[in-house]
């Protein structure tokens, strides 16, 4: 009995010695640390988060473009805020803004490492329970917030784009021997089975016409979303003859810049006539990709069907 609780209070005395150690993490302004101190422990997290757009907020080509070289200071806070706040209270953190946002802007305030849970972590750390629900994300994202609200969806934004899965908060021997498994958020945000189960594509075909239908069946917002980027959800409708040769093309753009994205749950339809050499066969096509400036296209969905060219 009082062998155990000695070992419990070394424990305790360990826990603390080895907690102060960490206490520069907490440190904010010019000595904000960069996300590589948060790397030695949080490694799996660091590697998703590093190949992220919320890391290249800051340094990717289309805000440097359209800051004018970073000369547009109102742009700045939001890119790569010192930390979670409303709108209009976000600040510019004062070094590594190459980060973007980074470890420091969603978990540290008030000289404190918030988190989803109450852990004992190797730093002092308090629980913020709106981490994962849509609020946590409304301050940078007000607009899309706004869209979400409205849709009356039920799951926040976290659950499609930070999608929880089971591993380790920490990883290294002998740290990550320590700690148990648990519910980890994947710090990700667009990733390819969220595209791909995006929309619902379909098409029919008429007499002399071909009809297509496209959903957005399962995004939260309007699809695409946003106010300051350029994204692009693009439809690209094609008629091909036997020799592979394009009778028919015909696309369809809905950009985020523009405000022409789909409403959540909205079915838009097409209907184009169609002019086929009688007797011919045919291949109808319709794809969707998702694109944004200065990225590669990626594909959501696509549908094709034979045509006959009547009689
Ligand atoms: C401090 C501000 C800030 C916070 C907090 C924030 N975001 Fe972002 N987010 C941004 C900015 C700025 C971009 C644009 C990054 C870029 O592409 O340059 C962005 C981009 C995104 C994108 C698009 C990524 C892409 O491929 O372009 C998604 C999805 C996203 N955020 C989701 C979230 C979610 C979910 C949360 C809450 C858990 C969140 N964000 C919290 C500022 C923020
Ligand atoms: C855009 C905001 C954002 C950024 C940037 C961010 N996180 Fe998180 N982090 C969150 C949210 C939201 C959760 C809660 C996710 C959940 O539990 O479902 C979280 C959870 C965590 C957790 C607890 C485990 C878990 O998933 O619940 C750890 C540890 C963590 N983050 C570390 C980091 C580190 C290290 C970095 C930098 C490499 C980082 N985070 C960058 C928003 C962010
Ligand atoms: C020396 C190792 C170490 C370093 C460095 C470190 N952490 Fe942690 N952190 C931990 C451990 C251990 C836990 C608890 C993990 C568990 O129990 O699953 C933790 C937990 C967390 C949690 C979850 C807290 C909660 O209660 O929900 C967050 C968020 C977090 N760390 C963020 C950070 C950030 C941000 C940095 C960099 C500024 C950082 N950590 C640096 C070891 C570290
Ligand atoms: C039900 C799943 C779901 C929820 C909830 C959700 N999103 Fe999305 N989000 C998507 C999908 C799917 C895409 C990619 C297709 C698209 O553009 O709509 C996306 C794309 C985005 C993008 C990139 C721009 C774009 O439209 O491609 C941003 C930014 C974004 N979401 C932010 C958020 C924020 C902020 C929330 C919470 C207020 C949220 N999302 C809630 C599914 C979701
Ligand atoms: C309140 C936060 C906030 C402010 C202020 C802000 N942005 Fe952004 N920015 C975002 C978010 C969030 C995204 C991603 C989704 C979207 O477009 O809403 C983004 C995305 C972008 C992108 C697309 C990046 C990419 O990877 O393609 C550009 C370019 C951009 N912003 C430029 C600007 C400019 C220029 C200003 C100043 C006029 C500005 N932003 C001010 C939050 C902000």
């Amino acid at each position: 009995m009082k062998k155990g609780l000695i070992i419990v209070g070394l424990m305790i005395g360990l826990l603390v010695l080895v907690g102060a150690k960490y206490d520069y993490l907490l440190e904010m302004g010019d000595k904000t640390v960069k996300s590589a101190e948060c790397n030695q422990c949080h490694k799996a997290i660091y590697e998703d988060w590093s190949k992220n757009f919320h890391a290249k907020a800051y340094s990717n080509d289309p805000f440097k473009k359209a800051t004018k070289d970073y000369q547009e200071k109102a742009c700045l806070p939001c890119h790569a805020a010192q930390e979670m706040a409303e709108e209009k209270a976000l600040k510019l953190r004062p070094v590594h803004l190459e980060e973007g946002i980074n470890c420091t802007t969603c978990h540290l305030r008030n000289n404190m490492i918030y988190g989803p849970y109450k852990l004992t972590a190797k730093h002092p750390s308090e629980q913020d329970a709106s981490m994962i629900k849509s609020e946590f994300c409304a301050g940078c994202h007000m607009p899309t917030y706004q869209e979400w609200q409205a849709s009356g969806s039920k799951r926040q934004c976290q659950e499609c784009h930070m999608p929880r899965v089971e591993g380790k908060a920490v990883q290294g021997f002998p740290l990550s021997s320590l700690v148990p498994k648990r519910m980890i958020g994947q710090h990700i945000q667009i990733y390819e089975g969220l595209l791909t189960g995006a929309a619902s594509l379909t098409g029919e075909i008429g007499t002399g016409s071909i009809r297509i239908s496209l959903t957005n069946k399962a995004s939260a917002h309007t699809m695409p979303t946003g106010k300051y980027g350029d994204y692009r959800v693009v439809l690209t409708t094609t008629v091909v003859d036997a020799e592979d040769k394009t009778v028919f093309s015909k696309q369809e753009i809905f950009s985020s810049q523009k405000g022409s994205g789909i409403p959540v749950q909205k079915t838009v339809v097409y209907e184009y006539p169609l002019t086929l050499a009688a007797g011919k066969q045919y291949t109808a096509k319709a794809t969707l990709t998702y694109q944004v400036q200065g990225r590669p296209e990626r594909a959501m969905a696509t549908w094709s069907a034979p045509v006959g060219g009547g009689t």
